[in-house]
């Protein structure tokens, strides 16, 4: 049994301010986070981020991806928005991803948090053969495997991945990382177009330390109440 508590990020995936708006007024004494990614920084910009980072804590999900300097100085511009979590992707390798953190440290040195910086391994929309295609022989878990080791070494405090990498990630690399986990479905809930899902229940006990949680929250009648459904699913589980 995990002794720490799981918190909840909602994915707050849409182009629209007013959506977004009332998604995170709606869930802000129920969720630990909203999750903002590319399709609502590209489409209100990040005025708009930040104004919706003021009232909620952010996972800001940009998944950068480019040479060291050019992500670091990206991430550099981005510090005014103060997200608690934001993503690089890891196969931009050690030195991108030792230059991003030290950004952040150096951005942060006087402030009481800075914000965690995590990698994206392998995405869950690629099988074996995707790999493959781009040169990769391995399967999708020994890549995730490998690309972590290399990403927590290099300075990532955590990584994106799905519940059923958990178990493999915590054993190559111990408690330390943060597990930062979507593909989660509160049981009964429609799966969409996520293939392998785990209840939040499941991925608590797994060891996550944050679910990712979407559709199954901002599609439902009441999202508030989803939301903290979900949470005593998660505290019923540590
Ligand atoms: O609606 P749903 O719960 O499927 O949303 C999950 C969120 O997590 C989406 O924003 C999706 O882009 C993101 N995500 C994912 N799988 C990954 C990485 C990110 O579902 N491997």
């Amino acid at each position: 049994m995990s002794t720490h508590r799981t918190r909840l990020i909602a994915a707050l995936d849409t182009p629209s301010y007013e959506q977004a708006a009332h998604w995170s007024a709606a869930l802000e004494d129920s969720v630990d986070a909203i999750k903002l990614g590319l399709e609502f920084t590209y489409a209100c910009g990040l005025d708009a981020v930040q104004k919706l980072s003021a009232s909620q804590k952010l996972f800001l999900d940009l998944k950068l991806h480019d040479i060291p300097n050019t992500v670091a100085s990206g991430l550099r511009a981005l510090t005014p928005i103060q997200p608690v979590l934001t993503t690089i992707h890891a196969l931009g390798g050690a030195e991108m991803i030792a230059r991003s953190r030290a950004v952040l440290e150096e951005e942060f040195a006087e402030a009481t948090q800075r914000p965690k910086l995590l990698a994206v391994t392998v995405l869950t929309s690629m099988n074996e053969q995707a790999l493959s295609d781009i040169g990769i022989n391995a399967t999708p878990l020994e890549e995730v495997v490998r690309l972590g080791r290399m990403a927590i070494n290099a300075g990532a405090d955590g990584l994106v991945c799905s519940a059923h990498e958990i178990t493999a990630l915590r054993d190559a690399l111990g408690d330390k990382p943060e597990l930062i986990v979507p593909g989660i479905r509160p049981a009964g809930s429609q799966t969409d177009d996520q293939k392998r899902v785990m209840t939040p229940g499941q991925a608590a006990k797994a060891g996550a330390d944050w679910i990712v949680v979407g559709r199954p929250i901002t599609r439902a009648a009441n999202p508030a109440q989803t939301a903290r459904d979900i949470q005593e699913e998660l505290q019923a589980a540590s």
